[in-house]
């Protein structure tokens, strides 16, 4: 293994190496996008675009970064990091709390060598599924369009890894550097995704942009010929699950008994995987919510039963069909949708298989937002008690749920959004109190995509005060979903490149066949058995973020910014002291420094000021 010398290439951003022209995207077979090699030049003329995202990456060329520790490797295949996770045990002992700090060895390793990977969508040809490619295509083309705000680029807005960024420190003037998502550890670029998938719409995808009417017409006429060769494979069925309003378009199907489905699923999957030339393939389910299932026992409960289940034709959804189906292939399934897709059987498969699930329902517009306002309320010690929220919208997908049990799936996803954050704080919220919450969904077709959501927060104050927030959201769903789709294919994948071990037990694993953290991306997400459930945003992102730094030796974000809340600097950094001011501090009366940060600004001098201890 070699030492601390190769230069961390993980990053550089995949808009540099685009394509300057819209020149026709080869296919692979019939139906399936797959990327268009090796970049050309950059079209010059658009080196001055206003883009933010170009800007950004143009400022921080720097987005390249090499962890200089001892504890932390740059082998030629791996990047090996040791990693010291710091946590706390609390027990009740004679009524009183007692916390111990923890302190557990891991080494994380993660393979460099980022796969030639397939996206399979359930689904293709819906909004989500056509906008998603449409996504792709057009910022791997560099495309632009006219508007009547002006001319709009191709960008991936939305995405937590394309459009995020993370902090990797302060630098010797004491400000933050950022660098985005993506260049925490090396990952698929989104433009060399390569896809294919399923519909009972027979629709190719030119087609189907055109009926989600989601993109400027502009754009359409481009993507049209890089589309319309896409069509989606035939899929499964079956009518109870989804509502009657969508016989219409199921012209598109895989027939036979279940067990014949399931095996033509797994040649369409073995088929993509070989003619693609692909290394990975990943499935997502985006087609319509179905109903819930039951689970039974004897049905369901077990991989062995379902199996059975499906062997005999019994009961079983067309979603935990694919789920079963990619889990036996040894692809990653991931259900984008509400319903319970994911029965105890599928989990229980992926676990023997060890392949990752995970779940459920994208979390995108209302849900989101609920996510971070009922974390700010609750956490700012306001007692909220009631949330209502009203949606309406337009699309295929508020047509489905126009009907009552789908639209139950829905509700369910979306009702235990803020259990975690009531549960947090027993001083509002005595045992088993909660906040009314109703959430009310209504199909209106002339607003089509552009989803409305209308959200109403009633929250107590001190000395009988309330507070009612309203807010009113409208944006296209699709846009909102398909970056988050992005997101959740790429954060697997390099979940999957990814192992480690304890001092106490050395022997490698992967993470938990259920990949909660991708919880941060679902409306409902699905952990573990016996893991907690967490629900608020930016808890969930931290997980994400501080897992990806520990897996290169970084220490989790913490946000305390000592270095700017001391009065003398004390700091160190991997050798040399640095100065929190960007004026070196001396003893005696400390500078004003140009960013405010002075020792005696407060009046207190700096003699009396308490030493700090030098970590
Ligand atoms: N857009 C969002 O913001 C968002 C957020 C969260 C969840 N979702 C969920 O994502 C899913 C897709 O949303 P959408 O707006 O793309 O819906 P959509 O109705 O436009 O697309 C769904 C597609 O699935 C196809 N389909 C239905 N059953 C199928 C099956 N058994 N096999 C293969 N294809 C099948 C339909 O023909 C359709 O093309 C929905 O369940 C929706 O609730 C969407």
């Amino acid at each position: 293994m070699m030492k601390t010398a190769v230069t961390a290439l993980f990053y550089c951003f995949s808009q540099l190496g685009r394509l300057a022209g819209a020149a026709p995207v080869p296919m692979m077979g019939m139906g399936t996008l797959r990327p268009s090699g090796i970049p050309q030049a950059r079209d010059a003329s658009r080196d001055g675009c206003p883009c933010p995202m170009f800007q950004l990456s143009a400022m921080e060329a720097t987005a390249e970064f090499v962890v200089e520790s001892p504890d932390v490797v740059y082998g030629p295949d791996a990047i090996e990091a040791q990693y010291e996770y710091r946590t706390t045990c609390v027990s009740r002992e004679g009524g009183v709390l007692k916390v111990y700090p923890t302190s557990t060895r891991f080494t994380f390793r993660t393979v460099r060598q980022v796969p030639r990977l397939g996206v399979m969508l359930v689904g293709w040809g819906g909004n989500n599924g056509s906008t998603l490619t449409a996504a792709v295509l057009a910022n791997r083309l560099r495309l632009s369009w006219p508007t009547r705000t002006g001319r709009k680029e191709a960008n991936y807005y939305g995405s937590l890894t394309q459009a995020g960024t993370v902090s990797l420190g302060l630098d010797a003037e004491g400000q933050e550097v950022f660098v985005p998502f993506s260049a925490l550890l090396p990952m698929v670029a989104p433009d060399d995704l390569v896809f294919d998938g399923w519909d009972i719409s027979s629709a190719n995808l030119a087609e189907a942009m055109r009926r989600a009417q989601v993109l400027d017409w502009g754009l359409q006429e481009q993507l049209w010929p890089h589309m319309e060769s896409l069509r989606p494979r035939p899929s499964v069925y079956i009518p109870e699950f989804i509502a009657a309003n969508q016989s219409a378009r199921a012209d598109n199907l895989i027939l036979g008994t279940r067990a014949q489905q399931l095996e033509q699923i797994r040649r369409d999957i073995r088929d993509f995987r070989s003619s693609a030339g692909l290394d990975k393939v990943i499935v997502l389910w985006t087609a319509n919510t179905e109903r819930f299932c039951e689970v039974v026992p004897g049905l369901n409960d077990t991989a062995e039963n379902l199996l059975r289940t499906i062997q005999l034709g019994l009961e079983v959804s067309p979603s935990t069909l694919f789920a079963v189906a990619s889990i036996l292939e040894g692809c990653a399934f991931l259900n984008g949708s509400p319903q319970n897709t994911l029965v105890p059987g599928a989990l229980e498969l992926a676990r023997q298989r060890r392949v990752f699930v995970g779940g459920d329902d994208f979390k995108s517009g209302q849900t989101k937002v609920k996510s971070v306002l009922v974390d700010f309320l609750i956490g700012s010690g306001l007692k909220t008690m009631s949330i209502v929220s009203y949606n309406h919208l337009g699309n295929n997908d508020g047509q489905n749920l126009s009907a009552p049990p789908q639209f139950r799936s829905k509700e369910v996803s979306k009702s235990s959004v803020v259990d975690d954050m009531v549960q947090s704080n027993p001083v509002l919220y005595a045992p088993g109190e909660e906040p009314d919450h109703c959430v009310v969904i209504k199909y209106v077709p002339y607003v089509g995509d552009s989803k409305r959501a209308l959200d109403e927060y009633t929250s107590e104050l001190m000395l009988g005060g309330t507070n009612t927030l309203v807010l009113h959201n409208t944006c296209e769903d699709s846009l909102l979903a398909a970056p988050i789709m992005l997101d959740l294919v790429l954060l697997t994948e390099l979940c999957q490149r990814v192992s480690f071990c304890t001092d106490a037990d050395p022997e490698p694993q992967s993470f938990h066949s259920v990949l909660s953290l991708l919880s941060f991306l679902f409306k409902a997400p699905l952990v573990p058995p016996g893991s907690p459930v967490v629900n608020a945003l930016f808890r969930q992102r931290s997980c994400i973020e501080n897992i990806l730094r520990a897996c290169v030796g970084l220490p989790p974000q913490n946000h305390m910014l000592l270095e700017h809340k001391m009065e003398r600097p004390g700091l160190t950094r991997g050798g040399p002291v640095v100065a929190a001011c960007p004026v070196p501090c001396k003893k005696g009366p400390a500078p004003t420094a140009p960013n405010g940060c002075t020792g005696d600004a407060n009046g207190h001098s700096q003699v009396e000021a308490p030493q700090m201890p030098t970590t």
